[in-house]
């Protein structure tokens, strides 16, 4: 089965062909087209020129992610070459996500479906970062309960995972999401966006004790949720009573830097091995744009093991946005295919999407 998935909930433009044989997975493309250069002098994403990007680039990521397919040398039959007709079916991303970019590439595969007479899997976006735990190569054989922890630009959830298809949210944050608080505390320092990889980068160049105290918001608080505005204003404050010279310099950035990393990484880790710990989970799994952060994928991994449990975290490349986790996700859900004309034409983008 060959599924084609399709991800435009915000600044990514991504297509992926996924081929499922007999329950293996196999990433033929997943082309992503980032719209970094465009949002970086607003230091965050502008949704109406996100969505003018996602309506240039769609026809261009569909003709490369076909053509990747091809050149990956796999065909439905030996050596034949992936014709658009061989898709037999599309998943696409619904919500969560920008309203305008949601339904770019909604009504992008409403056309698709039409002219290859395929039906369209409704994918939330969510879930798709969860799932790209599954994207090979993989540990087969993930253990429930589970819990996932998805920490994006736009999302921070803790969520309980009974089975694939079965969550339940047990907090979230309050405020500013984990990726969405990087963003923000990089900009103060003059950054560039996304913030996440910038201070990580500038962190990692440090790599020594920090100086600056920072808060652990809702460190010990006995719920499950997240607060990370509280950070940023820290952040805030203590640029501001800088001298000028002292802000602009190569130390101060630095240790900041590895300050707000670790602060962040502190309170994702802790919250979100009690919440391991009370539901007597097997496994957990971490996912979404910041997962891709190196350091806090190595603490977590130790502090797992420590624990005694299970630790998946999918590649650094399908933790950030991308069309092969929706492709994944669709297949999973492949029972729920709006399949006549009709169904087809009633899709509607849903921003505020919930799992
Ligand atoms: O999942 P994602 O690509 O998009 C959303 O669904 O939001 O996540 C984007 C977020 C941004 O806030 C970005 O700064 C953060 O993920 N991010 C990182 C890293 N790479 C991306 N944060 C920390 N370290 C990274 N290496
Ligand atoms: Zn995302």
């Amino acid at each position: 089965m060959l599924i084609l998935g399709v991800d435009t909930s915000c600044d990514d433009t991504s297509i992926a062909v996924l081929r499922i044989v007999a329950r293996k997975f196999e990433i033929l493309s997943n082309i992503v087209s980032s719209q970094e250069k465009i949002h970086q002098k607003y230091g965050g994403v502008y949704p109406t020129l996100a969505r003018r990007a996602h309506e240039a680039n769609l026809p261009l990521v569909l003709v490369q992610a076909l053509k990747r397919s091809n050149t990956n040398g796999i065909g439905v039959g030996a050596g034949a070459k992936i014709n658009p007709r061989d898709i037999d079916a599309i998943s696409v991303t619904i919500g969560p996500g920008l309203d305008p970019c949601l339904w770019e590439g909604v009504n992008f595969v409403k056309d698709l479906a039409y002219k290859f007479n395929v039906p369209i899997i409704p994918v939330n976006h969510i879930e798709g970062h969860i799932l790209a735990n599954w994207l090979p190569p993989v540990d087969e054989n993930i253990k429930f309960p589970a819990i996932c922890l998805v920490v994006s630009g736009g999302h921070t959830q803790l969520i309980l995972m009974r089975k694939i298809g079965k969550y339940q949210i047990l907090g979230e944050t309050r405020d500013d999401a984990a990726g969405e608080c990087l963003d923000k505390t990089a900009r103060i320092l003059g950054l560039p966006y996304p913030g996440g990889p910038a201070i990580a980068a500038e962190a990692r160049d440090y790599g020594g004790l920090t100086s600056i105290v920072l808060p652990r918001p809702m460190l010990r608080s006995k719920d499950y949720d997240f607060s990370f505005s509280g950070l940023k204003t820290a952040v805030l404050y203590d640029y501001k009573k800088r001298s000028a010279k002292e802000r602009k310099s190569k130390k101060y950035i630095q240790v900041m830097c590895a300050e707000i990393q670790q602060a962040v990484i502190d309170v994702l880790i802790k919250k979100t091995i009690r919440a391991g710990k009370d539901y007597k989970v097997k496994t957990i799994l971490l996912s979404g744009g910041v997962a891709a952060n190196k350091e806090l994928r190595a603490q977590f991994q130790q502090r797992a093991k420590k624990e005694n449990f299970r630790f998946q975290v999918p590649n650094p490349k399908f933790c950030t946005d991308n069309a092969a986790m929706i492709a994944i996700t669709g297949w999973f859900h492949r029972a729920k295919a709006l399949k006549s004309a009709r169904q087809i034409k009633n899709l509607q983008a849903i921003p505020n999407l919930r799992l």
